[in-house]
């Protein structure tokens, strides 16, 4: 599958066949997130890896109760590193991490796999459910698994309400 291709046809996905990932399928996308781009490079981000089936649970306990999570081979939750430069840190480490994440997303896809960015869950259960030290945030949790569903395309806003010509007050006709 092309990039386009990837990014014309990739849902959120909900509904997860219990199945494993292979090992090298797992890499594929875990390395799609080492290959991110970052500012300075400083790649300010760290991720835990979780399959084992009762840490799953409650991690999606702690993810407000979306306990779908727990079908899908592995969660991977994305966390953004301690602040060496506090200023630098608020203003990229998180966007950062989630720029790693959508690499993930990405790649997953073109795999074969289906992935759901997961916002929804509480920082603090989450961090001392898998050791995270204090001082670091938990920026999102992402299952990727085999998908047990064809989720239907989400509405997008019209090209037209979201980009403007030169400036803000004309509009783009593409
Ligand atoms: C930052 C972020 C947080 C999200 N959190 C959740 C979540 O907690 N639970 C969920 O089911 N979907 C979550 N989503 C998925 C969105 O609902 C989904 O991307 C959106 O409805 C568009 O659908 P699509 O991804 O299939 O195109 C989140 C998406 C983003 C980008």
């Amino acid at each position: 599958m092309s990039v386009l291709e990837v990014i014309d046809t990739r849902r959120s996905v909900r509904k997860y066949k219990p199945e494993e990932i292979p090992e090298g399928d797992l890499k594929k996308i875990l390395t799609a997130a080492q290959l991110a781009p970052s500012a300075g490079n400083r790649q300010p981000w760290r991720f835990v890896v979780v399959r084992d089936p009762e840490r799953k649970r409650n991690l999606a306990e702690a993810a407000r109760n979306q306990l779908w999570l727990a079908d899908a081979g592995v969660i991977v939750a994305a966390i953004a590193m301690d602040p060496n430069d506090p200023e630098v840190y608020a203003r990229w480490a998180e966007r950062d991490v989630m720029t790693a994440v959508e690499h993930m997303v990405l790649s997953a896809w073109s795999l074969g796999y289906g992935t759901c960015w997961i916002g929804a869950f509480n920082q603090d259960k989450v961090k001392e459910l898998l050791g995270i030290p204090e001082e670091m945030t938990v920026v999102n949790l992402l299952p990727i698994g085999v998908p047990n569903q064809t989720p239907e395309a989400r509405p997008r806003k019209p090209l037209k309400e979201l980009f403007h010509a030169e400036k803000y007050d004309s509009a783009l006709d593409i």
